[in-house]
């Protein structure tokens, strides 16, 4: 108890009672915001293990990631071949979502209307685009995702799953969503997914649709040293899960002129993540 005092887990008043602080009381499971499903996942054995061989990843001869060297697959592989693994990570993506859409949907709702139709390209079991669905009943929303994923799907809503790779095809809509997903692949491979987002929207000339990215822009939140440091932390974990990476604004400019963009606009309002709106 002195220790996770310590670390701001409870709190101790001087008759030595114990109370939950905002951290811990955002751990409590049920509640309204409840982020337990995200810890659970991030200390899954198979996100965890992977940080001690890094060592021997250094050394290997083009291994993609820690992750391939320790399971010799990758982590989509993984999630296809284990079941546990399967439930407990989209679990803990559906707490994450539901957590932040409270705080989208209030800061950034703007970036949602007049929209007719949206795809949450690896949307996961669909929270995020339930949550938007919800609130915007006008707007269409569908979820592409690996048949492993919407294989599981018990409650649908009023949302579309569509069971497909999305370096293959992503179908059209308005605006494609990529919540926390470019940060789970290297440059070449985000230039390949946007291309196919590019596709699926509506061109420049007849009006255009645009790509609504949910990432970390590294450095956005010059005013919370905390949120510096939990950037830093997603990179190692990215690097080590799937040899992906936390961006800066030049690299995400970058990466969007070599797709085929023209302008992007980013709203730094979800503690440690955007929101980048990417214009074709
Ligand atoms: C980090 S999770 C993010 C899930 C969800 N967007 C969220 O933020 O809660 C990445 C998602 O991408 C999906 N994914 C990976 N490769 C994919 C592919 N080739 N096509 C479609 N979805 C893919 C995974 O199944 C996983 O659900």
């Amino acid at each position: 108890m002195r220790m996770l005092t310590h670390s701001g887990i409870f709190s101790e008043n001087e008759e030595n009672m114990y109370s939950l602080t905002p951290v811990s009381s955002i751990l409590v499971q049920n509640k309204s915001l409840d982020l337990s499903g995200f810890l659970l996942a991030m200390l899954h054995p198979f996100v965890v293990n992977p940080f001690q061989s890094m060592s021997a990843w250094f050394k290997s001869d083009g291994e993609p990631s820690p992750f391939s060297v320790e399971y010799g697959c990758g982590v989509w592989e993984m999630t296809e071949r284990n079941f546990n693994f399967n439930t407990v990570f989209n679990e803990g993506m559906a707490s994450d979502s539901n957590f932040l859409t409270n705080v989208l949907l209030e800061e950034c709702g703007h970036v949602f209307e007049g929209l007719k139709s949206l795809v949450d390209v690896g949307g996961g079991t669909g929270s995020t685009a339930m949550a938007i669905a919800e609130a915007f009943p006008t707007v269409s929303c569908s979820v592409l995702e690996l048949p492993q994923v919407v294989s599981t799907i018990k409650e649908k809503g009023c949302v579309e799953f569509i069971a497909g790779d999305m370096f293959d095809y992503i179908p059209p809509a308005d605006a494609v969503l990529l919540k926390w997903i470019l940060h789970d692949w290297n440059d070449e491979e985000c230039v390949s997914i946007l291309k196919r987002c590019k596709e699926a929207i509506i061109s420049r000339e007849d009006g255009g649709g645009k790509v609504i990215i949910i990432d970390v822009v590294m450095g956005s939140n010059k005013c919370y040293e905390k949120s510096n440091t939990s950037q830093i932390y997603m990179d190692m974990l990215m690097m080590v899960m799937c040899n992906g990476a936390e961006r800066g604004e030049q690299e995400w400019e970058k990466i969007f002129i070599d797709s085929g963009f023209k302008d992007y606009k980013i709203t730094p309002t979800l503690g440690l993540r955007s929101v980048i709106e990417v214009y074709p």
